[in-house]
């Protein structure tokens, strides 16, 4: 329990090393298990954090940091942790469209930390956030260190294989593990670590899964990884993202010398069938040739390697409630979108905010107490909604714009584009970033898409011959269809993030 002097911060450290007893065992020190570990440490709880590699990550993911997600670790008192890691500025998106770019920055903020072009345009003035992308090992590094310093927290490496659960009651209790003592080719002996709460946050193939949710993944397509030396983005500090005949890539600056690209490749595409030349094939045939001049011979030779490229799956898992039992499953483990929008460590951040301002001590002075407790998970799950639905929803109905494999989704994918290109970039952007947190600007966005979607396709399908009235009716009929397409693919995505 919280207490102020300084000698109950040292008993509750014994209690961690000698007894591995804490008001709190966090599972996974990686984006969201050092974040909430940090958040809770950080009001006098005391923090065992079970991780089961504690050598820096070598990844793929979790690389750029949007402006809301930056906000949001600073308010959890890590902004530090961008600092030193040779991170670069993300000033927004350059979306190029068949050769064709549109930039899009973040939009200014007010004083208040609003987004005064919302719903139309964009402002020219006023100060702008910026987001981070960095090598993604060393942030992890960085968000460790700080839990490591942090004298409520113990950090223990270890990998957790169950939960153990009360014998009268059906409550979590802690959990048990599998330690290795002498080095890497040590000796493994069980341990056991108890807590009045269990947190657990062990990623995107997390063993708890099944058991504490029930549900599981789609996967529809995987990100193959390049790793760019001194390439030339067109626009320095943009994110860009190349959309035409392949699939998206995305590029992003990782450092003052590395450039990400990551390649979408769905399943089951013909151009990367193993006759085709397998995902090198094509890489090399059909999504560098679609890149910007100035990129392509950088990723020639990446690819020049000879190796398979490194991959991810792309998973979306929508948010799914949980009833409290001394146990939250939490971060991807819980809660997935497609990567396309950068968009799981904002996520990630501002839950743990969230949670962690729910359970402060002074609402909930004894984690023990389940009621409380129950009633803190309850309102979680419905307030992270006005954040996460936005970026869940915005992830996974871009990428289906974006991956167009029909009439109707490019006839939207063109409308998209041409509403960027018409300056609509404030409001849109301002929902990617996790600076705006109003499901209603995102609808009333992706609507007013169809519909520029909508007039475009009638101008095509009507020319401006003298005739042209007379396809009136086949226009019509397109008209419905296109927006029938765009409810089919957003609707169903607002009813599983739960607005029912
Ligand atoms: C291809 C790709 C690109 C992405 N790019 C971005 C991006 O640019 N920006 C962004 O914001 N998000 C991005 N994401 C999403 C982002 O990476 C995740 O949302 C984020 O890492 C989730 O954090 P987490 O803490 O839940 O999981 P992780 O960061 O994966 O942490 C899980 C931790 O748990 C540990 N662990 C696992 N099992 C055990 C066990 N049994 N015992 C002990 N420890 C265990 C792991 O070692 C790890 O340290 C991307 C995702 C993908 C797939
Ligand atoms: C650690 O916890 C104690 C209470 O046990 C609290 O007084 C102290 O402020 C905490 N330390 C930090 C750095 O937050």
């Amino acid at each position: 329990m919280a207490t102020a002097s300084p000698s109950a911060a040292g008993d509750a450290r014994t209690r961690r090393e000698t007894y591995h007893e804490a008001d709190v065992v966090v599972v996974g020190a990686g984006v969201f298990g050092c974040a909430i570990a940090y958040a809770l440490a950080n009001q006098g709880r005391s923090v065992l954090l079970l991780e089961r590699w504690m050598k820096e990550p070598d990844r793929i993911v979790g690389e750029l940091l949007q402006p809301g997600g930056l906000a949001a670790l600073k308010k959890l008192g890590l902004g530090h942790c961008v600092d030193g890691i040779d991170a670069v500025p993300c000033r927004g998106y350059n979306v190029i469209y068949r050769g064709e770019p549109s930039l899009i920055p973040y939009p200014p903020v007010d004083d208040s930390g609003d987004v005064p072009f919302k719903w139309s345009g964009s402002g020219k003035d006023g100060k702008r956030p910026e987001g981070r992308s960095f090598h993604h090992g060393r942030f992890i590094a960085q968000l460790r260190r700080a839990c490591l310093a942090h004298e409520n927290i113990t950090v223990v490496e270890t990998e957790v294989l169950n939960t153990v659960r009360g014998e009268y009651a059906d409550r979590v209790l802690g959990v048990e593990s599998r330690t290795t003592v002498g080095g890497e080719a040590g000796e493994k002996k069980r341990d056991y670590f108890f807590g009045h709460l269990t947190i657990i946050a062990d990623g995107y193939l997390s063993r708890f899964r099944k058991q504490l949710l029930g549900s599981d993944p789609v996967v529809k397509s995987k990100f193959y990884a390049l790793e760019l030396i001194d390439c030339a983005l067109p626009q320095e500090h943009f994110g860009h993202v190349i959309i035409g005949d392949a699939s998206p890539v995305l590029l992003y600056q990782i450092g003052a010398r590395e450039t990400r690209a990551l390649f979408d490749v769905p399943q089951g595409i013909p151009e990367a069938a193993p006759a085709a030349g397998g995902v090198r094939g094509y890489i090399k045939n059909v999504a560098i040739p679609a890149l910007p001049a100035s990129v392509r011979a950088s990723a020639e030779r990446a690819l020049g390697d000879g190796k398979i490229p490194r991959s991810m799956p792309n998973s979306w898992l929508p948010p799914s409630k949980q009833t409290f039992n001394g146990v939250v499953l939490l971060g991807d483990a819980f809660n997935m979108r497609h990567p396309l929008t950068g968009g799981g460590m904002t996520v990630a951040f501002n839950d743990a905010l969230l949670l962690a301002e729910l359970i402060h001590p002074s609402r909930v002075r004894n984690l023990e107490d389940a009621r409380a407790m129950r009633a803190a998970v309850d309102a979680f799950y419905w307030r992270r909604k006005a954040l996460t639905s936005i970026i869940n929803v915005l992830a996974q109905a871009l990428y289906t714009l974006f991956a167009a494999d029909d009439r109707q989704l490019r006839a939207l994918q063109l409308g998209c584009f041409e509403y960027f290109r018409r300056g609509m970039t404030d409001g849109p952007c301002a929902l990617l970033g996790g600076i705006l947190q109003q499901p209603s600007v995102l609808a009333y966005h992706f609507f007013s898409v169809a519909f520029v979607a909508i007039w475009l396709n009638s101008c095509a399908v009507m020319g401006s011959g003298p005739l042209g009235l007379l396809k009136l009716p086949l226009a019509i009929v397109d008209a419905g269809l296109i927006l029938w397409k765009a409810s089919c693919v957003f609707l169903p995505l607002l009813w599983r993030e739960g607005f029912r």
